[in-house]
């Protein structure tokens, strides 16, 4: 999934929780992050052409097993983080969520799980729930089968899907619909939050690809227009005001195109850390991409240590790295340099300016890039794990 989802999704979250207050205190002092995405596996029996996991992926023999995922969580809980998103690949694909959701609910997080849905079944989606599962963000790639399909390379999944969401309403779970739009389904925003509203999604969030790890890699495949950009913001304000009391409608921007960059993450290393299947605690899922940081393992050092003072973690947090033109701007503690893998993937420098912003002397060249990309023809390039073409779960 398209993991800037997460930061958008935790902090509405926690604004229905009651406790932004809570929140802002945090900004302002260094605390324990809000929030930890863990990434239970890297197996996914789908090959989303988009998939925010690294290019390298995790292979199962390298997992971290049921008890190093259960001190994890409580020493996340110790911390005081008040959130944990099970994610993956797949995170149904592992055969313990069940436990670890029940630890977590039981340690106080509140506990969401991010899935494709296509490995749920009623009886596993029940036990999910009685196990203290608070919340599900179920992945689509369209409303239509045949180009959702195509998208994430699984015959069936659309179907199975759909009975997920049923499954998921069945058992009493609050539903999100997460789908990752781009040149391919904008044009299907309204059947996509329509397809929502039928499903008796709470919230819908329409995410532009974010070009990190696969959706990096097809770019030039995923890229919207400029036009069909500023026409899906239009559908999706209209349908804001026409379904307010239905539905909360979520949108992401594709940032190549905005005049300030997100405040990825909420800022580096402030709100939220990431855990790879293997156990390295990033401080984004995409900061492996990025030379020179140096990530510590949960199965080596304390969680809370990490956190406060793991390498690749002070690297880049607050203010006092950033490059002269974010230090003197009004809004360095808003967007925080924007993205820093972004930086890295489009610049070749971390510690630049994030390029999608107006500032950079890299922006005409990033606005030309997308341009450019909105009208190229590729054939995508599917997710696989290295040195096979298919995954198993
Ligand atoms: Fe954000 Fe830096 Fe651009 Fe200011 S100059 S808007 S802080 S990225
Ligand atoms: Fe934005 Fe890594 S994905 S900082």
């Amino acid at each position: 999934m398209a993991r800037n989802e997460i930061r958008d999704d935790v902090i509405d979250v926690l604004q229905d929780q009651g406790v932004s207050d809570l929140m802002t205190a945090q900004t302002k002092t260094r605390e324990p992050p809000l929030a930890i995405l863990a990434e239970l596996t890297h197996r996914c029996p789908l090959r989303c052409v988009y998939c925010s996991n690294p290019l390298a992926l995790d292979p199962a023999s390298g997992e971290m097993d049921t008890e190093s995922w259960l001190s994890v969580i409580d020493q996340a809980a110790d911390m005081g983080v008040l959130q944990i998103h099970f994610s993956g690949g797949e995170p149904t694909a592992r055969k313990d969520l069940d436990t670890l959701v029940a630890r977590a609910d039981s340690a106080g997080l509140y506990v969401n799980l991010i899935t494709s849905g296509v490995l749920l079944t009623d009886q596993r989606t029940a036990a999910l729930a009685e196990a203290g599962l608070a919340h599900v963000q179920l992945g689509f790639q369209d409303s239509e089968a045949g180009p959702g399909e195509w998208i994430s390379g699984y015959a069936g999944g659309h179907a199975k899907k759909l009975e997920a969401a049923r499954m998921i309403r069945d058992a009493g779970l609050a539903l999100t619909v997460n789908v990752v739009v781009h040149r391919h389904n904008a044009v299907r925003v309204p059947q996509i939050i329509q397809m929502a509203v039928d499903l008796g999604a709470h919230r819908v969030e329409i995410a532009n690809v974010q070009y990190y790890g696969w959706g990096l890699r097809n770019r030039a495949v995923l890229m919207p227009g400029r036009a069909q950009t500023e026409k899906m913001t239009e559908v999706v304000e209209e349908a804001r005001k026409r379904l307010k009391g239905v539905i909360v409608i979520d949108y992401v921007t594709p940032d190549y195109y905005a005049r300030y960059p997100k405040s990825c993450m909420g800022g580096w290393a402030r709100r939220f850390l990431n855990l790879t299947p293997a156990g390295k605690v990033l401080p984004c899922h995409a900061a492996e991409s990025i030379p020179g940081l140096k990530f510590d393992s949960v199965r080596d050092r304390p969680l809370a240590e990490i956190w406060e003072n793991g390498q690749a973690f002070r690297k880049y947090r607050a203010t006092e790295w950033m490059p002269e033109g974010c230090r003197s701007c009004e809004r360095r503690e808003i967007d925080w340099g924007g993205c820093r893998c972004q930086a890295m993937a489009l610049t070749g420098d971390a510690a630049n300016m994030d390029p999608v912003c107006m500032y950079s002397s890299f922006n005409d060249e990033v606005q030309a890039m997308a341009d450019q990309d909105a009208v190229a023809g590729q054939e995508p390039v599917y997710r696989t794990f290295q040195g096979t073409s298919e995954e198993t779960v």
